[in-house]
């Protein structure tokens, strides 16, 4: 059977690296966390005390950086010029920033030659804002993975909570609303749900029914193909 090139965009908290990611195990598939590359160059550019004004500083650390996600017991270890990035791309700081890093046209494109490349012998699960509209804009599967505002800060609460994190769920959502706006308004690929793309709104729905949702849409796709 043809291997699928399955792209999953939505804004944060909507569950799509775990969706994703289990969607990839049980094809047999890689998994590609683009948020996970950008969050790698903004701690990159955080640890030389680049801010957004140094944007050209900024484009050419992208360009030169080494980005690579691998495996290790089952799990996603991101490595960014070697060292170990897993644990420190997502903190809050990280988070903080990487709305607006990600704007930065030339990090734009270092990441696009580089996701691309990964998707290039299909068998690929990809996740981000612009997968469907950029990236990958032939793939086999779009999905666009969403839920309400409340229920993603819900969700990221819960999230941040088990990682020992305390954080005020108002606050929370104010800031996932504040990166939604960034990613929908930038200017340059934008997050978007594109014409092809099939709306999964998982607000009153579990992992494994988003999961099966999307294996059937991915079934319909290679029986016809
Ligand atoms: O984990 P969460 O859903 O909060 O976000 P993420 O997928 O790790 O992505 C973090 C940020 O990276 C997003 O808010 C976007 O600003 C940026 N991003 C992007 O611009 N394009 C992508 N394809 C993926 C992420």
């Amino acid at each position: 059977m043809k291997k699928l090139v399955i792209a999953i965009d939505g804004p944060a908290g909507a569950g799509k690296s775990t969706v994703a990611q289990i969607v990839a195990r049980k094809m047999g598939y890689v998994y590609i966390d683009t948020g996970a590359m950008y969050r790698a160059v903004t701690w990159l550019a955080l640890r030389q005390n680049l801010t957004v004004k140094d944007a050209a500083a900024i484009g050419d650390l992208a360009a030169g950086a080494v980005i690579e996600l691998t495996y290790a017991a089952g799990k996603l270890v991101v490595l960014a010029n070697g060292e170990d990035v897993t644990g420190p791309i997502r903190t809050p700081e990280v988070t903080g920033w990487v709305a607006e890093i990600s704007q930065i046209l030339p990090v734009r494109e270092a990441m696009l030659v580089l996701q691309r490349n990964m998707a290039a012998r299909g068998g690929v699960v990809m996740d981000g804002r612009d997968i469907a509209s950029r990236v990958l804009p032939d793939a086999d599967v779009k999905v666009f993975l969403t839920a309400s505002i409340e229920e993603r800060a819900r969700r990221r609460w819960k999230e941040m909570l088990d990682k020992g994190y305390t954080v005020d769920l108002e606050e929370l959502k104010r800031e996932i609303a504040d990166r939604d706006r960034k990613d929908y308004e930038r200017e340059y690929a934008p997050l978007i749900q594109t014409e092809d793309a099939v709306l999964v709104d998982t607000t009153a729905m579990s992992i494994e029914a988003a999961v099966d949702e999307i294996l059937k849409i991915c079934e319909e796709k290679s029986g016809g193909i």
